[in-house]
């Protein structure tokens, strides 16, 4: 017997979450976009300690892809994913449908974030954000969790999630997770998949570059720390998108160290897009 129970209807898995709470438990929450990893995993271990439900969720959604060609080749690969869900146990797997989430009834959830969601990912990735809230929005009124558990490998993509529930005043708690990492340093993602393993080793050079900007930052000028980081670019198969110290609450970049400063990074391995960031 499987013990990973599959919902592909909304209204079966809401009668499954209301005879959860009329018991007194607590629902725990993971949305993904499936092709999963350890890091994935790390917030499905988190939400099963801390709840007496947890639900995870496979959606890829189309509204945050801004390329139609990145959303076309995002691995997808269900039975694995079932697979590796089944080796943890005691969960749901919740695969909604288009309909369920975006259905006539939907309204996308209109939230000034002052800019927050417009900058670093937001400015490469026009809509973006806007794409992720719709959809974790969508989710959040069909699961209704009490906690829902987000990765800091996306440190925007928590900050934005986070703004919008504090400004819709939605009841869910936020649990920020820490960053996965592969031996090598790279951070663990589904997109790794895209990339041989000689250029898993080349992107290797987002998290050099978050360590080599962390151990300097206090005795060089910010303006050569980030110069250098872009010779490394320069000499590599990477290209470099953006390399920014920025203010952990409102993303905006920083001319020097403070305290609390953040790191993010993106670049582009051929089409592959990665992303990394690092607290200094
Ligand atoms: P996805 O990229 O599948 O990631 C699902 C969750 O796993 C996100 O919260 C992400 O930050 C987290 N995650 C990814 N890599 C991680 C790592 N190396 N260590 C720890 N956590 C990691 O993020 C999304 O999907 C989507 O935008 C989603 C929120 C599901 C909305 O569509």
């Amino acid at each position: 017997m499987s013990n990973v129970q599959i919902y592909t209807v909304a209204e079966d898995l809401k009668s499954l979450l209301e005879l959860e709470k009329a018991k007194g438990g607590t629902i725990g929450f993971v949305p993904t976009m499936g092709a999963l990893h350890d890091g994935h995993l790390s917030l499905v271990k988190r939400c099963k300690d801390e709840n007496s439900l947890c639900v995870v969720s496979i959606y890829v959604n189309p509204r945050q892809f801004n390329e139609s060609d990145d959303f076309a080749n995002y691995p997808r690969q269900i039975e694995v994913d079932r697979e590796k869900l089944e080796t943890l146990g005691g969960l749901v797997l919740f695969l909604p449908t288009s309909e369920d989430l975006f259905n006539v009834n939907f309204a996308s959830p209109k939230v000034d974030l002052m800019g927050l969601d417009q900058r670093l990912e937001g400015a490469s990735r026009p809509g973006h954000f806007q794409g992720v809230m719709d959809v974790v929005y969508a989710l959040f009124n069909l699961v209704h969790p009490s906690k829902a558990y987000f990765g800091l490998k996306d440190f925007q993509q928590v900050a934005v999630v986070q703004n919008m529930v504090g400004k819709l005043s939605l009841p869910v708690e936020i649990v920020p997770v820490p960053t996965l990492r592969e031996a090598s340093g790279l951070a663990m993602s589904s997109r790794n998949q895209l990339l041989s393993l000689s250029q898993q080793e080349e992107a290797t050079l987002l998290y050099k570059t978050l360590c080599f900007v962390r151990d300097n930052i206090k005795s060089i000028p910010l303006s050569h720390i980030l110069a250098s980081a872009q010779e490394l670019f320069s000499a590599s198969l990477l290209q470099l998108d953006y390399l920014v110290v920025v203010d952990p609450t409102t993303l905006l970049p920083l001319t020097e160290y403070q305290e609390n400063a953040h790191c993010c990074i993106a670049a582009y391995l051929g089409k592959v897009r990665l992303i990394d960031n690092m607290a200094l």
